[in-house]
């Protein structure tokens, strides 16, 4: 039976910086997600503070919302069969340097901040970000 989802996705400043938004973008049609709305924004820190704050006991938090608010960020809503659990997959490791061969995380990430891209890690938070920034 067919399982559709919708996921959020974030081409993060690292990689928007390097010019990889559309790439990144081929890259996922090619692996079947559509992608059904996405812009192009800046945070201010504010905002990306409230995003991550499910990481606001983390010790890089404060880090994680100065880097998401450096520069302009892509989001995009993805929709394809399983896309939450086949977006994380064809992510990558959080950590570029343990991501698979083939992942947009082993192929463009720098590091484990500026790993290029950012993708909802349940059903219930997809909802949530894909709420967060496509409110209308
Ligand atoms: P992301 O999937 O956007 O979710 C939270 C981000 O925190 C994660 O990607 C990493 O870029 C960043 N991060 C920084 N340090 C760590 C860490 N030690 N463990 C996990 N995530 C980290």
């Amino acid at each position: 039976m067919s399982n559709i989802q919708q996921t959020l996705s974030i081409i993060k400043p690292d990689a928007v910086e390097r010019n990889l938004a559309d790439e990144i973008k081929s890259f996922l049609i090619k692996k079947n997600f559509k992608i059904i709305d996405n812009k192009k924004i800046h945070l201010n820190k504010d905002e990306a503070a409230e995003f991550y704050k499910v990481h606001q006991s983390k010790p890089f938090y404060n880090d994680l919302c100065s880097y998401l608010s450096s520069g302009p960020i892509v989001v995009m809503i993805l929709e394809g069969e399983n896309a939450v659990a086949s977006y994380r997959k064809i992510m990558g490791a959080t950590d570029p340097k343990n991501a698979e061969k083939n992942t947009i995380r082993k192929l463009y990430g720098i590091s484990i901040d500026k790993n290029s891209v950012h993708g909802s890690d349940s059903i219930d938070n997809a909802k949530k970000e894909i709420e967060f920034f496509f409110k209308n």
